[in-house]
């Protein structure tokens, strides 16, 4: 005989009840909010239903209630950390993503090669933005889904350590976060701030730094959304007991001068060994000068600064990254002959229609390109080309002549290539004089300006 069915929790909702009520712009209450996360995350409820439900939110907001209810729910889907046995300052940061956007390859070892712990748990590529852990899978051999007595055993060993959600830890926004990528549901501060929070809590740090980015390849598009965003996750880690910051730092062209998985592991690379683009270098002193900060290893921000500035120039961070990359399974050869990373098999020049200046790049169609070049996903379930992508040969403000290079696309497939020629002719825009600079960190919100 088949075992009754368990009877449903009193505040039990149909999920069709909790779509509708979110299209119409009402408030869910925690225990709703907890039923879909639950249900979603356990496998109850089918993809198609959460997608409109995100779709809703996206549409019509979430209150304060709600977003701090979803960030909670997403953070107990799984296990917090504890890693009070880690004595030194436990600082982790988090970008809202952009393109080029590598920081983090850095900031992880630099910022252990100053005495802190970095327990970092990052995302995959989501919509036309880059990931951490596709760029970190490009380095052979490297593991991501390691367990978290392998997680410990790496930050005891070197002091960080980079891995994506696993069942353990936040697995509701590992299931969320993949639909929204394909969905159309990524651009909403509040989904945002609930994916990103549930994760960051969860790795049990002490401090968190937030890179909110801001313009043409953000998802955040102008200044006073992404400081929207920075006040209520830097205001949501407060209420948790956490140190934060939140920089919100130029997104209007891509950082550094490549874009692609395996293209950008060697960028990282250059800038681990005190070289790489000037904008890439200055942001991760910016970004690695305030994780310092927050742990305590300076009394002033321009202290942790030079003190991160020489981690670099001494090889330590790199020793660190060298050490990291071992740790996780990756070949150390790797680092030492970048060129030995994957290699697209063939590439193309994108050439400038006239002379003149670049006026302006729009960024999200750069990492548009980049995954119509099989660098990012379409679909969920696609798998990621870790050769393919654009090293930039201009960037904004440079002067060019009509013939020059503008860019060089890494591709395997030809059509995928003239694809992503298309975007990035359109995305360069050629001007008669150049534009006024954009400034690299436009704001920083700190606690009091969140309270
Ligand atoms: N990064 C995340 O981790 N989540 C988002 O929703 C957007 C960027």
């Amino acid at each position: 005989m088949n075992e009754p069915s368990q009877p449903a929790p009193a505040h039990a909702s149909r999920t069709v009840d909790l779509i509708r009520k979110k299209r119409d712009g009402q408030e869910l209450s925690r225990a709703e909010i907890d039923d879909l996360v639950a249900g979603y995350t356990s496998g109850k409820i089918p993809d198609y239903q959460i997608s409109a439900w995100l779709m809703a939110a996206v549409v019509r907001g979430l209150s304060k209630a709600e977003t701090a209810a979803l960030t909670d729910s997403m953070l107990h889907s799984g296990e917090v950390l504890d890693l009070s046995e880690f004595p030194a300052p436990k600082i982790d940061k988090h970008s809202t993503g952009g393109v080029g956007d590598k920081t983090s390859l850095v900031l992880a070892p630099l910022a252990a090669a100053g005495g802190l712990v970095v327990p970092m748990i990052s995302g995959r590529g989501l919509g036309h933005t880059g990931g951490t852990l596709d760029k970190l899978e490009s380095i052979p051999g490297f593991q991501v889904g390691l367990s978290i007595v392998r997680f410990r055993e790496v930050l005891r060993d070197c002091g960080c350590a980079m891995i994506g959600q696993t069942a353990e830890i936040a697995p509701a926004d590992r299931k969320f976060y993949s639909l929204r990528d394909v969905t159309g549901t990524v651009e909403s501060p509040y989904l945002i701030c609930a994916s990103i929070m549930s994760k960051k809590l969860a790795e049990g740090v002490d401090g968190l730094v937030l890179d909110v980015k801001t313009g043409s390849g953000a998802f955040m598009k102008t200044e006073e959304d992404a400081a929207f965003l920075a006040k209520l996750m830097v205001e949501t880690g407060q209420r948790m007991g956490k140190k934060m910051v939140a920089l919100i730092t130029d997104m209007d062209q891509p950082l550094g001068l490549r874009v692609g998985n395996a293209l950008e592991v060697e960028e990282c690379l250059d800038v681990l060994r005190g070289r790489g683009p000037e904008d890439l270098r200055q942001l991760c002193l910016e970004l690695a000068g305030w994780m310092l900060h927050l742990g305590g290893r300076s009394s002033t921000i321009d202290q942790a600064k030079k003190l991160a500035d020489q981690l670099l120039r001494s090889g330590q961070a790199l020793e660190k990254f060298r050490r990291m990359v071992e740790l996780q399974g990756g070949d150390p050869a790797f680092i030492d002959d970048p060129q030995r990373l994957p290699q697209a098999k063939h590439s193309v020049d994108v050439a400038s229609p006239r002379n003149g200046f670049i006026g302006a790049i729009q960024c999200e169609m750069v990492g548009t390109a980049c995954v119509v070049l099989g660098g990012g996903r379409e679909k969920k379930e696609d798998s990621v080309d870790p050769a393919v992508g654009i090293i930039l040969h201009k960037k904004v403000s440079d002067r060019v002549s009509a013939g020059e290079s503008l860019c060089t696309i890494h591709y395997n497939s030809e059509t995928r290539a003239a694809q992503a020629k298309k975007l990035l002719q359109q995305s360069y825009q050629i001007v008669e004089s150049p534009p006024a600079p954009r400034r690299l960190v436009h704001r920083i919100i700190s606690a009091a300006d969140a309270s």
